[in-house]
């Protein structure tokens, strides 16, 4: 990374117009410029030292990226043209560093980093593993009688299954994130204490593949469990036509304002769109556009869950065989608004949630990680399927 800085002093004759009209034009810079980071400005306000009236600093992400905006005619002509003329002194400096190791660029308290699996009873447990193995690409690691792990991509598991021979549906019964490190997975612990709910330890098994973690029910009893340092393997599943990883659950819930409440004030997820009304699209600091949806619902289930698979081919390669197996699509494909993510969707309630498979799920840039607002869209088809023909065409969602 480089920090550039800039202190400067505008001569005595400028009056404060022409001031204001420079720090202005300084502040429009972060839009012209995409490749700046972390821009500031502001008066020196220094009582050691008053040579400066003012100072700003920018982080780039390489010198290359300095260079070709100190170069750019745009910035060229604003300091011949507006700025020398109005400046008495100035110092710039310009050094690389590198970013202190998990140490975030802004002081807002981090949420969970990512989804890592789901663990769901199923009622007949080879069935199961067959259709995800076939129709979503996952690969069997283990097996037992009682459970079986099956994996996408070098993380330890993104499905758990456990045998449930009494149910005729399968059942989503606890969700998995990871967290960045131990520092937040301990505030987030206390956030959940602090809100004076029952602090859980991790299933016994998943002790074992993880550093250290806990977990909580959320408002609806599904279980959220939380941890560091979750194994993975050295390599991917030799696979070609797998996903590469597990983006979201999708969440319906009765609850849906205490739900909302759950995730963003007691586990920091932020918010990247609404749906007003019907869904809230959730993010974690791994940045996908959601790690995390909730739907308000007249019941609660773990609508579907969404593995991202590595091209638009692939999803129409998968989509093909279960064409050619006739497995239930739920809903064909969709071109998300939102996330702008191309998905269908494959569901046969024996086997559990639905399975979105999708491409070009939308990952934020770190900057608008930060700074993005997130927007709320009317309840509209097209707010959901942007190839979706008209507001009343919500068809087989
Ligand atoms: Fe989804």
């Amino acid at each position: 990374m480089i920090r550039h800085t800039l202190s400067f002093r505008f001569a005595d004759d400028v009056d404060d117009a022409a001031r204001g009209a420079v720090l202005a034009e300084l502040a429009t810079f972060p839009d012209r410029y995409p490749a700046m980071q972390n821009w500031s400005l502001g008066e020196n306000v220094s009582t050691r030292d008053d040579k400066y009236t003012h100072a700003m600093s920018i982080d780039f992400g390489s010198r290359e990226e300095l260079q070709s905006y100190l170069g750019s005619d745009s910035h060229e002509s604003f300091v011949r043209e507006r700025w020398r003329p109005v400046i008495a002194a100035q110092a710039i400096t310009s050094y690389e560093y590198t970013p202190r190791g998990g140490t975030p660029m802004t002081t807002r308290p981090h949420g969970p980093f990512g989804m890592e699996y789901a663990r769901i009873e199923v009622p007949d447990m080879q069935a199961t593993i067959d259709f995800l193995q076939y129709h979503v690409g996952l690969q069997l690691e283990s097996h037992t009688d009682e459970f079986a792990y099956l994996r996408a991509d070098i993380e330890h598991h993104s499905i758990e299954l456990i045998s449930a021979p009494e149910r005729t549906d399968g059942w989503t019964t606890a969700i998995g994130f990871s967290v960045e490190n131990e520092n937040v997975l301990e505030q987030l612990q206390k956030q959940v204490a602090d809100a004076g709910l029952e602090v859980l330890d991790l299933q016994e098994r998943q002790q074992g593949f993880c550093e250290s973690g806990f977990a909580v029910r959320d408002p609806n009893g599904l279980v959220v469990e939380l941890f560091t340092e979750f194994q993975e393997y050295a390599e991917p599943p030799h696979i070609e036509l797998r996903p590469v990883d597990l983006v979201h659950p999708f969440l319906a819930t009765t609850k849906y304002q205490e739900s909302l409440d759950f995730y963003t004030k007691v586990l920091n997820f932020l918010p990247s769109d609404h749906i007003v009304g019907s869904t809230t699209f959730l993010r974690g600091e791994d940045r996908y556009h959601h790690s995390l949806a909730l739907q308000n619902n007249k019941e609660h289930y773990v609508a579907h869950l969404c593995f991202s698979m590595k091209s638009l081919d692939h999803v129409m390669r998968m989509r093909a065989r279960a064409l050619y197996k006739g497995a239930p699509i739920a809903s064909d494909i969709v071109n998300h608004s939102a996330s702008t993510s191309i998905a269908f969707y494959l569901h046969d309630p024996k086997f559990g949630p639905r399975y979105e498979l999708c491409d070009r799920h939308r990952v934020f840039t770190p900057e608008e990680h930060e700074t993005h607002r997130a927007r709320r869209m009317p309840a509209d088809p097209r707010n959901i399927d942007v190839w979706r023909p008209a507001p009343d065409d919500w068809g087989r969602f």
